[in-house]
């Protein structure tokens, strides 16, 4: 594993491997014992859209291993003055132990792969939001002391979330229903991941109660994501009877999760009741940014 660029890059044993290194990670930082990662590494962030979870827990967790992070916004950086993200690549590789990107094109942060000689990481694109299903599963596994059987529902929009939540799920063995309007349906190739997978079951629906139906965890999102804004009204429209409310939870298995990324909002995607029931889980979640970030970076850059 050189980089992070998406889960179905994976595989299932890989995915343990930073579950396992994270909560060891987790447990390390609680009990003030010292990591065992080489000082003085750098962590370059790239940032061409808003974070706050990603940039501080980033931030914090290579700090913590005893490094750097350098924030670099797309807008003030010589990439958005258009210096192609080939040579961004070359001339980080020189200085820093490895990239971060959070970007619009999946295809950026694969070039950017390609170029550098440095791992990268994928910090959200329009296609996939790795480093939060790593959390989400560690989030999981942490509450339910297993993934594989367990029956995950997402509800909402075919967003960078549901493909990275189908095909991470998919690969732990945990059977997912995924519940998303015709127009709005996850990528062809989380998709077509999930055709090739047997042994966990894969449902895709237009119908939420069917999705969420014995459901162990439920999974939403916003409806308009970073660079959707223009389309909030005409999405909300489109999502009607798409939100995670009593009625969905009353489907589930009584002691179904409920895991949200964040920024969450209240009376779209979720109500404000089933997110308030559910907080201590979706900032477990929250939580678990750092750890498993740091445990990518100690897997990638030791
Ligand atoms: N969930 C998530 O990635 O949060 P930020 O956009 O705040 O980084
Ligand atoms: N789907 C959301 C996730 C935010 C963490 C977005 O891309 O904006």
């Amino acid at each position: 594993m050189k980089d992070l660029l998406k889960l179905l890059d994976l595989t299932r044993e890989e995915i343990a491997l930073i579950l396992d290194t994270a909560d060891r990670l987790k447990a390390e930082r609680k009990s003030g014992e010292k990591h065992d990662f080489p000082s003085g590494k750098t962590l370059a962030m790239i940032f061409a859209k808003n974070s706050t979870r990603t940039r501080v827990s980033f931030e914090t967790g290579i700090f913590q291993l005893g490094g750097q992070g350098i924030f670099l916004s797309s807008a003030d950086s010589q990439l958005g003055r258009g210096e192609p993200i080939e040579d961004t690549a070359r001339v980080l590789s020189r200085y820093c132990d490895a990239i971060m990107i959070r970007t619009f094109e999946q295809e950026e942060v694969e070039r950017l792969a390609q170029y550098a000689d440095v791992p990268v990481i994928n910090g959200l694109t329009d296609f996939a939001h790795p480093c939060q299903v790593l959390a989400d599963l560690m989030t999981v596994r942490e509450h339910k002391g297993v993934l594989a059987g367990l029956n995950v529902c997402y509800i909402g929009d075919g967003n960078n979330m549901a493909n990275s939540i189908i095909v991470g799920a998919l690969k732990c063995g945990m059977n997912v229903a995924a519940a998303c309007p015709a127009e709005y349906l996850p990528d062809i190739t989380a998709l077509d991941y999930a055709k090739t997978v047997t042994d966990a079951d894969f449902t895709l629906t237009h119908d939420p109660s069917v999705a969420a139906r014995d459901a162990d965890v439920i999974f939403t999102d916003v409806w308009a994501s970073m660079g959707q804004e223009s389309e909030a009204e005409k999405r909300r429209a489109a999502f009607f009877g798409y939100c995670v409310d009593e009625r969905i939870m009353s489907l589930a298995h009584p002691e179904c999760m409920v895991q949200h990324c964040l920024p969450a909002h209240r009376g779209e995607e979720i109500t404000a009741e089933v997110f308030e029931a559910h907080a201590a889980e979706i900032f477990d979640e929250a939580e678990n940014r750092l750890h498993v970030q740091k445990a990518v970076m100690y897997l990638l850059m030791k």
